[in-house]
């Protein structure tokens, strides 16, 4: 089945969809996105996206394209569209096309595509009871990482590296030696005191939408979660570390940089948080 993508007021094969060389996400990156995870084929997490959505794109200045509803509708209609059971929905909103100039065009209309995809859902569990490894790198990034841009070379840069070295992910370390986020996830350590460490919003970080719903269902559980900066050297000297995105969902981390996290298997933590965080994300998906 060929795939369907929605691009700027049309939903067109994806494989003959295009957009113009003139588009300012093209030229200057100068575009914001957003995924979601499907279960059930609604969407997980679906306010907090938005809300996320609506404030990056409020930092660039660049208008909503469409109102929430709309909005919606067409990233619903994506999913339909693709028949999407299990997946996940890709949007992406840029200032919009004009000809090359730095600074903002006048009277531009913002370019927005959406396309959608399955994930495999039991190749996704295998990974995460099998955990994945992590290489550190230093966190080179721009100072906003809060706004979610599609300006990730860092990022690609990064991961690429971590892949030519066998492993599944990042941990940026700022200049003094803190963790700061994943190449596209957020970063959690669990202390030998049983308490769970992540990075405060007040660091150069992205709010991640799985992080804000995990907080809150940690906070339904016995279990204790402090904001904070905690080095590298604390992660891998942890009973277990994770991370965090729409993509991964949890996903336990076995050993940073070759060194073996806890007894270098997923930890029961990490694991039942996986699970939580599956079961209320398939129970409060929305539309
Ligand atoms: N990445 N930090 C960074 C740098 C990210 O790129 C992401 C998400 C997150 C987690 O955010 P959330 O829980 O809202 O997905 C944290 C997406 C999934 C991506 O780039 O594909």
């Amino acid at each position: 089945m060929s795939r369907t993508a929605y691009v700027n007021g049309a939903y067109v094969r994806q494989s003959d969809a295009v957009v113009s060389i003139e588009d300012r996400g093209y030229q200057f990156a100068d575009a914001v996105y957003e995924v979601w995870s499907v279960f059930d084929g609604r969407l997980a997490d679906l306010e907090g996206h938005l809300n996320r959505l609506e404030r990056s794109l409020a930092e660039l200045k660049i208008a909503m394209p469409m109102p929430r509803s709309a909005l919606l509708v067409v990233l619903t209609e994506v999913v339909r569209r693709n028949r999407i059971r299990e997946g996940m929905v890709y949007l992406q909103i840029s200032r919009g096309v004009a000809p090359r100039d730095h600074v903002f065009p006048d009277n531009v209309r913002p370019a927005m595509v959406v396309t959608a995809k399955p994930v495999d859902r039991i190749a996704a569990a295998k990974k995460a009871l099998a955990g994945i490894t992590a290489k550190s790198m230093p966190d080179i990034r721009w100072g906003r990482c809060d706004i979610k841009t599609v300006g990730l070379l860092p990022n690609v840069l990064a991961k690429q590296a971590a892949r030519e070295e066998g492993a599944g992910e990042v941990i940026f370390v700022d200049s003094d030696g803190y963790v700061t986020e994943g190449g596209s996830t957020n970063v959690y350590m669990i202390g030998t005191n049983g308490v769970i460490l992540t990075r405060d919003l007040k660091a150069n970080i992205l709010a991640g939408v799985t992080r804000l719903t995990l907080l809150k269902l940690i906070a339904g559980t016995g279990l204790e979660i402090r904001e904070v900066a905690f080095t590298l050297e604390a992660a891998k000297a942890a009973s277990e570390v994770f991370i965090t995105a729409a993509t991964s969902l949890v996903m336990p981390i076995i050993a940073i940089d070759g060194h073996l996290i806890g007894d270098g298997k997923p930890g029961p933590v990490a694991s039942a948080l996986r699970d939580s965080y599956i079961i209320h994300a398939r129970n409060t998906a929305l539309v």
